[in-house]
């Protein structure tokens, strides 16, 4: 039986956040990558255009790589495409949305925090999330557009301006959180540089854990063999961009666990899609 394949899928390298847990619970699935970057960001765009260009990417790259089940990395996307997924593939689709609920019940002091894009704080999606599963905290949203950038330049090797984060994230701060929940995958990758800014924060709550649990899962539901041993050739990361990829990404992977694989470049043809 040959190793089941996963693909994950978002706007930027925010998604590596959650291929990373997925590659430590998982060592025995493929991981290929796909990433948005000619439509980066998401975060302030219309929702009709997160979903077409979502759907037009994971349908052509289904064309080329047959994979067992795609994950939707990004908070963004997946508040307002898994329907359009759901509907047109026949393969499990698992979406990314605020760890509200667990981080609900990690609050001591009933002040929590949600930390997102500014198009995923403002979302029913997450009103509803709060609604349900928040309704006894003080729940501040912030929604700032820096946040995936520094993200982004981060793992190409540039600082994150602490300064700017400060500024950013300060009413968090100054609504006394002691829970904060990282509502986009661009956010662990930054989560040094937020705790040095927001020290009183005790508790860092993202869906990484929860997503590689939820794959697994479902993996062994359809009863796929995911304790095999990947040959050499097949451990990497295999990653396409739609449009440039990240200079010096390949050197940021081994950080978060993971490792280049043997398709790694942008994908011709495919950032037309705008
Ligand atoms: N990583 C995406 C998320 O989880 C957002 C990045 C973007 O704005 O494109 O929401």
């Amino acid at each position: 039986m040959s190793a089941p394949h996963v693909l994950v899928f978002d706007s930027g390298v925010g998604g590596l956040s959650i291929a990373a847990c997925l590659r430590a619970r998982l060592p025995g699935v493929r991981l290929s990558y796909l990433a948005d970057t000619a439509g980066f960001p998401y975060g302030d765009q219309p929702e009709a255009t997160v979903i077409r260009r979502c759907v037009e990417l994971v349908e052509r790259l289904m064309t080329d790589v047959p994979v067992d089940l795609i994950v939707v990395a990004c908070n963004t996307a997946s508040t307002v495409v898994l329907p359009a997924l759901r509907g047109r593939l026949g393969i499990p689709v698992v979406g990314v949305v605020p760890a509200i609920k667990p981080a609900a019940a990690l609050t001591q002091n009933g002040r929590l925090g949600v930390l997102a894009t500014p198009a995923t704080v403002r979302r029913p999606y997450t009103d509803d999330l709060i609604l349900r599963f928040a309704a006894h905290c003080e729940v501040t949203r912030v929604g700032h557009p820096g946040l995936v950038r520094w993200a982004e330049n981060k793992v190409t090797g540039e600082p994150v301006p602490l300064e700017s984060l400060h500024e950013a994230v300060k009413p968090l701060g100054d609504a006394g959180v002691d829970t904060v929940v990282l509502g986009c995958t661009h956010y662990p990758l930054i989560r040094e540089e937020l705790a040095q800014v927001l020290p009183n924060v005790h508790h860092w709550v993202d869906s990484g854990e929860a997503i590689a649990r939820r794959v697994a899962f479902l993996l062994e539901e359809a009863s796929m063999d995911t304790d095999g041993v990947l040959d050499e050739g097949e451990v990497g990361l295999a990653a396409r961009f739609s449009g440039p990829a990240p200079a010096a990404l390949d050197a940021f992977l081994p950080r978060l666990g993971l490792q280049p694989g043997p398709v790694w470049d942008q994908w011709p043809g495919h950032s037309e899609t705008s």
